[in-house]
């Protein structure tokens, strides 16, 4: 089986693993490094440790395709990258559940800071995902621009230098999750917050918020943008290239969201930092007192006060700490001034103090944030990205403590990789050749050794009673440290340094791991006691600020602690002791960081300054040893449980003990057997391949027992599915045939039933059939039986009748009924009036005939009887009637309401009245009508009455009054009379024209007997001698001849107006409108 290690060795630039490299010296190491730097690899591996170089410029390795490429991979799968280490750190803590560390070290610059957060994001990206986790990660990853705006500073060496040691534990649940994280910090450089070196710059913060916050914020911080404006700020390089502040000040504001920050938490992050910049302004004057010395006091207050709004001190109160000192002895307070020197000091001090402490707050603060909610067992990455060496003309205190700091991380590294390996290979009893290497414990103890450390001596001095100063404690070093190999002094005891001229009288010199440095002792005491006066504490303490308060716990007066707070030096000691003792106990992973250059520039690999890192990192040496000894071991225990698999003697037990079962795995695997070793407890595996191979047999071999578990569930799952498919099978089945059977049953029922009651109707009806027949028969007998009688009694009795009776019976029967008829018909005769319609009825149909006869000759009768009653004149009134009846019957309404009136011709009894007895008496004829009537006026349709009289001649119009004739017309001048259809009594008398009457016009009159009037007008006018008839005309419009004109008179139905009476209007001079009420 071929392992796949292409990338690795394929297509490589110099060689990936120092491991490999041939001849092993420290130039050809050297010269691979540059090979590959100068092709933009700058990864290397030395076995498991990683060699990184700063290319100073951005790479397209990052990419989140690589990140794929690398993920779930072998370390030595792919070329040399920091995702590997990343990738194997993750998987063994989520797969091993070995707690990891990654260590990474290297020079100030050498890209340690970059390094964490390329492992922090790979991490991130390859770990589970979800909302929770994310926002976890999303904290994680935005804790760095935070911590770094506030630790970080532009130094000569590096733009971004972290001025605090970090380390940062983040935690995993057992899927490798992240659940939080817990950041520890390491001294930050405070004094840089009031004085930086030149060409640096102080912390960033500092920078962005002047740059980046709003003008409006500026104004509440009560600051001004000009960097110029602050004393605190140097000017040197207050812009960086590549560093943009403003923007980098929203990021800071945006991460502090992310990460959980406040609002107001934040605005009083940047009050203090306001605050800091206000207090580098505040500046003093001495002020002489009468006992000759000098006192300080504030020049300018305005930038004092400022502050003091700030942060809600006193400012009385603020301004009485600079210019005097409380020292508390046992049982009294004694109260000094301070001098304008001290007063500074006083004011340094306090700014230093507010901003580390400041800083430590916000750890704490994103701690808060960051720390993981659930209780259970967590698995824990530790990232650890402290400053790196430092070398400066002029080292101090902080140096000091930093290097102190890499000599153990140096240590660790030793422990771990050189020492701790050799020292297994011996007590597991492998061969091996010691290989020499420099142990750099020694150092270690030249500085912490609790009895004569040079920390423990400066303890010392800085508690000591009496005058202490840097020279005392130089004098200190020098007596007890002079014997020390690695300790070099001018004034110490050793003499082979008295002429050394490199070595100023104020100085000491140690020979770290990584080189010499020359430390002036100046500040020593001062920064190892980092004091704070108390009056000061005390005023913060008393601020009306929530933060600034917190910071300063022990200016609570009611906690006047009178023992000295632990120093500088020994603070730093303890927490790098729990440091390593925490590294310890985990799985290191080395990321080693190398600077090409002092330039910051890319592409320019110095190699002097390569070469001294590779010396004091010890690689060489790493190489040695990786290459003596074995790439992996395990013990025998694990190894067995983790490889039985590829076996079938070990699989799936091994009873034996561990150690055989692993020879006979290894046995039976047939790898080569300068491959591996066999130690006391472990077994040694010496090339990386070979463990990849096993580790990729051991994969398949997964694969194939996966597929055997899946193989037997499936089986299983299938097998109870069937089952209880079957189950329900029989259980269906049951129910099913008992349901068929039911139905089977029950149509079988009904058939049943259906042929019972067929055979039984067939029967009954057989029966029935029967009972009928004997039934006729019975009727039939005695039907015979009854004619067989009758014809033997008729044949007996025929000789008794005549034969032709019958007739005659029939004859005498028939008039006897026509004799009742008659005589009924007698009684019952009706009324002789000729319009009686009654009439008896019909006794018998046969008399039908004769009954309507008999009606018909006796209505005859009685008419003819009636008739032969009639006088002569009753006659002519008959005559008259039928006259008037063939006139208006049917044609005029008036017509019904006359034929009941008796036409009585003379109402107004002429000749007997006297009063128209000469009247009567102009008339020559007999009067055959007198009546009196209404002339109706043509101008105006109003009426006035006149007596109408007829002749046999003439009709005369008389005054009713006087009797005197206005108009008498010969009956042949009349050609017709018109009337309407309707219920009025009006009518029109029409002249021939031409005649004598007719000049005055057609007469309009209206009378109460127009029927009669008319009807005897039409009789004497058809009577008359020249034959002519009167015409009748019957219509509601006719024309009416009034002299000149012809005016139609038009008969509407009207409403009536005014009563029932009949009203006649002239409406034009063409028409006369007569309204007649509507009949009833
Ligand atoms: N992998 C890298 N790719 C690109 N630039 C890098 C890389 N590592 C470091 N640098 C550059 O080097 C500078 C210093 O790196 P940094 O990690 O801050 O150093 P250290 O923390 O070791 O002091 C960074 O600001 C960056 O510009
Ligand atoms: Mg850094």
């Amino acid at each position: 089986m071929e392992v796949k290690t292409k990338s690795l060795l394929d297509n490589m630039i110099g060689v990936g693993d120092m491991v490999l490299l041939e001849p092993l010296s420290e130039d050809s190491f050297i010269e691979n490094l540059r090979k590959r730097f100068d092709h933009n690899e700058i990864y290397t591996y030395i076995g498991s440790v990683v060699i990184s170089m700063n290319p100073y410029k951005s790479m397209l390795i990052y990419s989140p395709e690589k990140v794929e490429e690398y993920r779930n991979r072998n370390f030595y799968e792919l070329s040399p990258h920091i995702y590997a280490l990343a990738d194997e750190a993750y998987r063994s803590l989520r797969d091993q559940d070995k707690d990891q560390c990654i260590l990474i070290t290297g020079e100030s610059g050498a890209g340690k800071t970059e390094a964490s957060k390329l492992v922090m994001s790979y991490v991130a990206a390859v770990c589970g995902k979800g909302q929770e986790v994310n926002k976890v990660k999303e904290q994680l990853l935005q804790s760095n621009p935070v911590l770094e705006a506030f630790g970080n500073a532009k130094t000569v060496r590096n733009d971004n230098s972290s001025r605090f040691g970090k380390y940062m534990d983040i935690e995993f649940d057992f899927k490798g999750d992240p659940l939080g994280g817990v950041i520890s910090n390491y001294l930050l450089e405070k004094s840089r917050v009031v004085k930086q070196p030149r060409g640096e710059r102080n912390f960033h913060i500092f920078y962005q918020l002047l740059s980046g916050a709003s003008d409006d914020t500026l104004k509440k911080l009560k600051l001004e943008r000009d960097f110029s404006k602050y004393n605190y700020l140097s000017l040197d390089s207050a812009v960086v290239n590549g560093l943009d502040d403003a923007t980098s000040f929203r990021t800071v504001r945006n991460a502090m969201q992310i990460v959980g920050f406040m609002e107001d938490e934040v605005q009083s992050v940047l009050e203090l930092v306001a605050a800091v910049l206000k207090l580098g302004n505040i500046e003093f004057k001495p002020e002489s007192r009468c006992n000759g010395t000098d006192e300080s006091r504030v020049k300018d207050k305005n930038d004092l006060k400022e502050m003091c709004e700030l942060l809600g001190i006193e400012q009385s109160v603020l301004e009485r700490a600079f210019s005097y000192r409380t020292v508390e002895a046992k049982l009294e307070k004694v109260s000094t001034t301070l001098n304008v020197a001290q007063a500074y000091y006083a004011r340094d001090a306090l700014a230093k103090n507010l901003y580390s402490r400041l800083f430590s707050w916000i750890v704490t603060r994103i701690n808060e944030s960051i720390k993981a909610q659930a209780k259970t067992r967590h698995k824990v990455m530790g990232v650890l990205d402290i400053y790196g060496f430092e070398i400066f003309d002029d080292n101090s205190f902080e140096q000091f403590i930093i290097n102190y700091c890499n000599e153990k991380l140096q240590q660790i590294f030793i422990e771990l990789t050189l020492r701790e390996e050799q020292e297994e290979y011996i007590r597991e009893g492998i061969e091996w050749t010691n290989i020499e290497y420099f142990n750099n414990a020694i150092i270690c103890d030249l500085i912490e050794n609790h009895q004569n450390g040079i920390l423990a001596m400066l303890d010392e001095e800085c508690l000591r009673p009496g005058t202490v100063t840097d020279e005392t404690f130089l004098d200190k070093l020098n007596t007890v440290c002079a014997e020390h190999q690695h300790f070099e002094s001018r004034s110490s005891k050793n003499s082979k340094f008295l002429t050394d001229h490199s070595l100023p009288h104020s100085c000491f010199r140690i020979q770290h791991y990584a080189g010499k440095v020359l430390y002036r002792v100046e500040g020593f005491v001062d920064k190892n006691n980092d004091l704070l006066y108390r009056d000061l504490s005390q005023a913060m303490y008393k601020a009306n600020h929530s933060l600034i308060k917190h910071l300063f716990p022990e200016g609570n007066p009611a906690k006047v602690n009178l023992k000295r707070p632990p120093t500088a030096g020994f603070q730093f000691k303890a927490s790098v002791g729990t440091l390593m003792r925490n590294l310890q106990t985990k799985n290191p992973n080395y990321i080693r960081c190398i600077k090409p250059n002092d330039k910051k520039a890319p592409h320019i690999f110095t190699e002097s300054l390569v070469c001294h890192q590779v010396r004091y990192l010890g690689l060489m040496e790493n190489v040695r040893v990786r290459r003596a000894g074995y790439a992996f071991r395990q013990a025998y225990e694990p190894c067995l449980e983790r490889y039985k698999m590829l076996c079938k003697r070990t699989w799936p037990h091994w009873r034996g003990p561990a150690r055989e079962g692993v020879e006979m795995l290894m046995a039976d695997l047939q790898v080569p057997a300068e491959e591996f070793s066999y130690g006391r407890s472990k077994i040694f595996i010496r090339n990386p391949r070979t463990l990849f191979f096993l580790e990729e047999r051991r994969r398949q071999c997964l694969q194939d027992l996966a597929t055997l578990i899946q193989k037997i569930y499936r089986g299983w799952k299938c097998r109870t599915h069937f089952l209880l498919l079957k189950k329900s099978q029989i259980v269906v089945a049951a129910w099913y045939r008992r349901y068929a059977q039911e139905k089977k049953y029950l149509k079988i029922k009904r058939a049943t039933t259906v042929v019972q009651s067929y055979t039984r109707g067939w029967q009954a009806r057989k029966l029935l059939r029967e009972l009928k027949h004997q039934k006729r028969c019975k009727e039939a007998v005695t039907t015979i039986a009854a004619y067989w009688h009758g014809t033997q009694v008729r044949r007996e009795y025929r000789k008794f009748f005549r034969a032709n009776a019958g007739k005659k019976i029939y004859n005498f029967t028939i008039q006897r009924i026509m004799q009742k008829y008659f005589l009924g018909l007698k009684s019952t005769l009706p009324s002789m009036s000729p319009i009686d319609k009654n009439w008896p009825v019909r006794p018998y149909i046969f008399l039908d005939g004769v009954h309507t006869e008999l009606r018909r000759i006796f209505h005859l009768w009685r008419c003819k009887k009636y008739r032969s009653r009639f006088t002569e004149e009753k006659k002519a009134v008959y005559e008259e009637k039928l006259e008037a009846s063939e006139l208006f019957k049917d044609k005029k309404a008036l017509y019904p309401s006359s034929v009941s009136q008796p036409f009585k011709g003379d109402y107004l009894e002429i000749s007997k009245n006297p009063k128209y007895q000469k009247l009567n008496s102009s008339v020559d004829e007999k009067v055959l009508l007198a009546d009196v009537v209404n002339k109706i006026n043509r101008a105006n349709g109003k009426g006035a009455t006149r007596i109408l009289l007829l002749t046999k001649k003439n009709v005369v119009l008389a005054d009713q009054k006087t009797g005197q004739v206005k108009a008498s017309v010969a009956l042949p001048d009349l050609t017709s009379v018109s009337v309407s259809t309707q219920n009025d009594g009006f009518f029109a008398l029409r002249l021939k024209e031409g005649s004598a009457s007719a000049v005055k016009g057609d007469f309009l009159l209206s009378s109460e007997h127009l029927i009669e009037t008319i009807t005897k007008l039409h009789h004497i006018g058809s009577a008359g001698s020249d034959g002519e008839q009167l015409n009748v005309d019957i219509a509601d419009e006719f024309l009416v001849q009034f002299k000149q004109d012809k005016v139609c008179v038009k008969f509407i139905q009207g409403a009536p107006k005014n009563g029932n009476g009949v009203s006649c209007k002239r409406k034009n001079n063409r028409l006369l409108e007569v309204s007649v009420p509507a009949s009833a």
